[in-house]
């Protein structure tokens, strides 16, 4: 069987290190694409990941290249590609320029790659996923954006913190958009399948589900320059390989609502479970939640809609 080919749009500082997990996890091929600018960089990342296959212990294939084209045939297509807010920049900068960024390469992948399945990192996160399922036109089952995955894996990794437990244990779920008004779901969360109102208080739970949702910025505040790129990383990585290997495994992903939670979000892109496999998004899932809760979830369905409709009325 021929190994499977994976594209990342974007060889920044996800892009790089989703090459190397990629290749530590045999997951296929991979090709990383920049842009013309960034001359070598896509290569030199490539070859030097390819020159720690024999200490890795792996046989995939990397290559580098600053040419769309090189995406051709792709089985899964991530994409990085865009730039950061910078100072002076608008919110509305920000979205105009990647909006534009997701365009150029969403009508690439529509005609290199249509049978992609394809994740979308680049922020804002859910106005982008939602305008790369508009300008492929692909079935939103195989449209996905990568945030809950990294907002649940920081909200477990804080509580396992707090619990003194393996990280591992721990089991959350934080839905809705990718910002400052995603939901972290108290009784969602399991320690080893103890449920968490059994082991902390809701106000403790309180404190680490705003460490959650201020985690980006925290580690944007000690990088400096630039913002999280490991543990982002390793979550598309997570979604990737839920596909390529039809895991159906259960992860929190931007996807296309329809008529789930009362219709809602119907049309929009805003993060909920799901089951990822070889189909793609196989089945969302309906999470009971509390009054406040609920609430909550509203005012970040209501922020996903604001940028969608910014996506709609200027593109
Ligand atoms: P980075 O700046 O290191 O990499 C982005 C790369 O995209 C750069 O190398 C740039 O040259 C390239 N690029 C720009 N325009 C392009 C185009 N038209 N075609 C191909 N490549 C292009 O940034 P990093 O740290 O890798 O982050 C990438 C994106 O992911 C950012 O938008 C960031 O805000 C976002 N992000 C999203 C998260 C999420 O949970 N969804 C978490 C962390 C970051
Ligand atoms: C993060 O959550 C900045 O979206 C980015 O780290």
């Amino acid at each position: 069987m021929a190994r499977k080919k994976i594209a990342l749009v974007g060889a920044g500082q996800i892009g790089g290190t989703m090459a190397l997990v990629l290749a530590q996890k045999q997951l296929g091929d991979v090709v990383l694409i920049d842009i013309p600018m960034t001359e070598g960089m896509p290569k030199g990342k490539a070859l030097d990941i390819m020159e720690g296959r024999s200490v890795m212990g792996t046989s995939c294939n990397l290559s580098g290249s600053t040419n769309y084209d090189d995406i051709a045939g792709a089985d899964v297509v991530i994409v990085t590609a865009g730039v950061p807010r910078k100072p002076g920049m608008s919110r509305d900068d920000l979205l105009g320029i990647n909006c534009g960024v997701i365009k150029d390469v969403g009508l690439k992948i529509k005609e290199l790659a249509p049978n992609a399945f394809v994740i979308v990192i680049t922020n804002p996160l859910d106005a982008m996923v939602y305008n790369m399922q508009k300008v492929t036109g692909f079935d939103s089952s195989k449209v996905i954006g990568m945030a809950g995955v990294l907002d649940s894996s920081r909200l477990a990794c804080f509580v396992a913190m707090e619990l003194g437990v393996s990280a591992e244990d721990v089991k959350a779920i934080v839905m809705g958009g990718h910002g400052d008004t995603m939901v972290s779901l108290y009784d969602c969360v399991s320690v080893g399948g103890i449920p968490l109102p059994q082991l902390m208080s809701k106000e403790k739970f309180d404190e680490l589900a705003a460490r959650t949702a201020n985690a980006g910025g925290e580690i944007v505040s000690l990088l400096v320059r630039g913002s999280a790129f490991y543990s982002p990383a390793t979550s598309a990585i997570k979604m990737a390989e839920a596909y390529l290997l039809d895991k159906k495994s259960v992860l929190t992903c931007a996807v296309k609502l329809n008529d789930e939670y009362q219709g809602k979000g119907k049309g929009l892109y805003c993060g909920v479970p799901c089951v990822i496999g070889a189909n793609g998004v196989e089945k969302i899932f309906e999470v009971k939640m509390n009054d406040a809760e609920m609430a909550a979830f509203e005012k970040s369905i209501e922020a996903c809609k604001k940028n969608a409709e910014w996506v709609d009325a200027n593109t």
